[in-house]
């Protein structure tokens, strides 16, 4: 049986190519129990996990859980908000009680870069990091690419323009090392205020011009204007933003061919996509969330065969 190379999931950075395709793979199978009558196996029986967000989620959080309960794992939930936080208690103490009630795995949600691998350091439990501020979001990376993969037939070779804030993005990350990972070619596109300087050094082309990536690309993935982790002026207005980098049907209709567009969630409607470029069937947004489920049904079954000796025979 395949066994994926690491111990946790800190970012799409520590895979290698077989691990990525392996967790496809899985998500494959995952995605065909999705679709039956019965959504439920009982593959991860005994496994307790906790779900710890620490920063505002509806996708990834539902998405995780869901994805435990397809797998018919016991689960906790936390939330900042209401919380011993309040009191003082630092992160480790938390997962350390938390852990102590004998739970296998820990799926951290934090507003600091770097947050789930501190965790790794520090305690003693298999750590999934569902986004650590604008750093990695390693299953939305895969997610995107697993989507990718489906709709295009294959991700080697292809044009991918990520479009956006890509500054304060995880999201972006993630994309990238998985699709370069898989053979794709990739641009970014943006104001370049919104361009982390270290871009070039991960053999990412920047286009300035949204006209020319639309244009080169095969799929275009629309990040959100992360407007709370702004902390100064990166563009005149959102309405300049929107004139030159949102996303319209105009853009699309100019193209002499289809490409495929997503977001990752959440949307600004009317910011970097138009509500009539959303509705249209070329997007594939909720096609990403559908995929999302399997996906963290794939990456939680395969780090609990890795770290808990779970069997394949369930
Ligand atoms: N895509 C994504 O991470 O969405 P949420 O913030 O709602 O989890």
């Amino acid at each position: 049986m395949k066994q994926i190379s690491v111990k946790n999931l800190l970012g799409v950075k520590y895979l290698s190519k077989d691990d990525i395709n392996l967790i496809f793979e899985t998500a494959d199978s995952f995605k065909e129990i999705l679709n039956r009558k019965i959504k439920k196996v009982p593959t991860l029986t005994g496994i307790t996990i906790a779900n710890l967000f620490f920063e505002n989620s509806t996708r990834t959080k539902l998405s995780f859980e869901l994805a435990e309960k397809r797998l018919s794992a016991d689960i906790i939930n936390f939330s900042k908000i209401g919380s011993s936080i309040s009191k003082g208690e630092t992160l480790i103490d938390t997962v350390n009680n938390i852990l102590a009630m004998k739970v296998d795995m820990i799926i951290i949600r934090h507003p600091s870069p770097g947050a789930a691998e501190f965790l790794t350091s520090n305690t003693n439990s298999c750590i999934i990091n569902a986004g650590d501020g604008t750093h990695e979001h390693p299953t939305q990376g895969l997610l995107d690419t697993y989507s990718i993969n489906e709709k295009l037939g294959t991700v080697d070779n292809k044009r991918i323009l990520i479009l956006g804030d890509i500054l304060h993005s995880r999201v972006a990350l993630s994309n990238i090392f998985a699709l370069k990972t898989l053979g794709a070619k990739i641009k970014v596109c943006g104001p370049k205020s919104l361009i982390p300087k270290f871009i070039h050094n991960l053999d990412v082309k920047y286009e300035p011009n949204l006209e020319s990536g639309l244009a080169w690309c095969d799929a275009v993935n629309i990040l959100r204007v992360q407007n709370e982790r702004m902390n100064q002026t990166y563009f005149p207005s959102l309405r300049e933003y929107h004139n030159l980098y949102g996303v319209k049907l105009s853009s699309i209709k100019k193209l002499r061919k289809e490409i495929l567009i997503l977001h990752p969630g959440p949307i600004n409607r009317g910011v970097e996509i138009t509500s009539e470029v959303l509705d249209n069937k070329k997007t594939i947004v909720l096609d990403q969330v559908e995929n999302g489920v399997a996906i963290r049904m794939a990456v939680l079954y395969l780090l609990a065969t890795k770290t808990k000796g779970i069997s394949d025979s369930n």
